[in-house]
């Protein structure tokens, strides 16, 4: 089970997070801001680690930048021995610079430009997983161009249903990604398509936040038979991302029982080598998102807590209606039931309805929990605001700016 809740608690009704206490921002820095720990984050790329040795696979995790892609937090990742899952040429450029060697990045999306492409096999990263046959087509073009040998992998379309929002399952056919299996081996069996670039793996990613493991089962299970029905003999299999984590409850998977089921489904095609490419697993337990109240307000039996933290900051409640704990700063036995609201002009812009907390006044701090995941990358500048400032706890417990506040044209 995902320790959930194992690193907030009040001590002495005062708010922390792994041991750094909330309030001790207060006054300091100006809010929203993404607050991050270094050692919860450790802890969690280590529990993934750790769990896919003792499950005894030969495994490399490249994290999804997509989810964060700050760069303190990258060379952190780095150094524990991530390898990145990018989907553009600016998550690239950042994969690079944090030092993460491009023999252990994973370049996926169905939309690479030309361009995107060049970087790419000029960078010499590991793989371009491939969604299209136009996409391949142009991968060869490029690799002839510079006389390169390119490695791909194909993107598999299992035609599974993972169970999770609609926005973010990507396993059917009717979705955009991948390519079906038949389509797969036809290309593969067609040695027009063979030169400079070359298929040197397969990949499947069916959804995130995925909380139950059939769909990802049957996926893999697919993914391996695709393999054994190809003439040439891969160097990994990709699982793609999509572990999820406990926004409300208990409701993700262990991390032992999403082994077993790569395990069990990969079994037949036996892989020299597994790529996975988790991002919401590794860093949404490790941010929280700070706000500040500006002030409450009633309408009739409605309690409103106003906050300066917006859906521009922090998209996941309005864009998908997903659950976040939210902690006050300071608790108290005197509870109120509030809606926690920003600042933007639309009423989407609710962080969390009807929720217990004690009651609040201007300057008092809240923290929304997990939120280190597709928090800031969703960022925005919507009504003309600023992003949020990110800060980072480090192993000595003190605070480091890792990202100051970017101003909007
Ligand atoms: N690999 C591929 C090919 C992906 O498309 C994704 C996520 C991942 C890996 C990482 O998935 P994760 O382990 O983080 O679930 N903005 C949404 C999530 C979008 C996920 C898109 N693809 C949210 O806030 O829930």
């Amino acid at each position: 089970m995902e320790k959930r809740t194992s690193f907030v608690n009040y001590i002495d009704n005062e708010l922390h997070f792994n041991g750094f206490k909330i309030n001790d921002l207060k006054g300091k820095y100006q809010t929203p801001l993404y607050l991050y720990s270094k050692n919860v984050l450790k802890e969690n790329y280590l529990e993934f680690d750790q769990a896919m040795q003792e499950a005894g696979i030969n495994g490399q995790i490249c994290f999804a930048l997509k989810s964060n892609p700050n760069l303190a937090l990258l060379k952190g990742l780095k150094e524990l021995g991530a390898g990145a899952d990018i989907v553009s040429g600016g998550e690239l450029e950042r994969a690079l610079n944090a030092g993460i060697p491009a023999d252990k990045i994973v370049f996926s999306g169905v939309g690479k430009t030309a361009s995107e492409i060049d970087y790419g096999i000029q960078s010499g990263i590991y793989s371009f997983n491939v969604e299209s046959l136009e996409e391949l087509d142009l991968i060869k073009a490029r690799a002839e161009h510079f006389n390169k040998e390119v490695a791909v992998a194909f993107r598999l379309n299992p035609k599974v249903k993972a169970m999770t929002h609609k926005h973010i399952s990507t396993g059917f056919k009717t979705h955009k990604f991948g390519l079906l299996a038949q389509d797969i081996i036809e290309i593969a069996n067609n040695s027009d398509y063979w030169g400079n670039v070359q298929l040197k793996g397969l990949s499947v990613h069916i959804g995130s936040q995925l909380t139950e493991l059939e769909a990802s089962l049957e996926a893999f299970k697919k993914l391996a038979d695709c393999a054994n029905a190809l003439p040439q003999e891969l160097d990994f299999l990709d699982v793609g991302g999509g572990l999820g984590v406990n926004y409300a409850g208990d409701e993700a998977p262990g991390i032992m029982d999403y082994m077993n089921i790569v395990k069990e489904g990969l079994k037949s095609a036996n892989p020299k080598k597994v790529v996975f490419e988790p991002g919401r697993r590794i860093v949404a337990q490790s941010g929280m998102l700070i706000t500040s109240v500006i002030r409450n307000k009633s309408s009739e039996e409605c309690n409103f807590l106003i906050v300066d933290g917006g859906m521009n900051d922090f998209v996941r409640p309005s864009l998908y209606g997903a659950f976040h704990e939210i902690y006050e700063g300071t608790t108290s036995t005197n509870k109120i039931k509030t809606d926690i609201v920003g600042p933007i002009c639309e009423t989407a812009d609710c962080f969390g309805e009807s929720r217990n907390l004690a009651k609040m006044h201007m300057g008092d701090l809240l923290a929304i929990s997990h939120t280190g995941a597709y928090g800031y990358s969703m960022a925005s500048h919507y009504n003309l605001r600023k992003k949020p400032i990110e800060l980072l706890i480090n192993e000595d417990n003190k605070i480091e700016v890792i990202n100051e506040q970017i101003g909007y044209e």
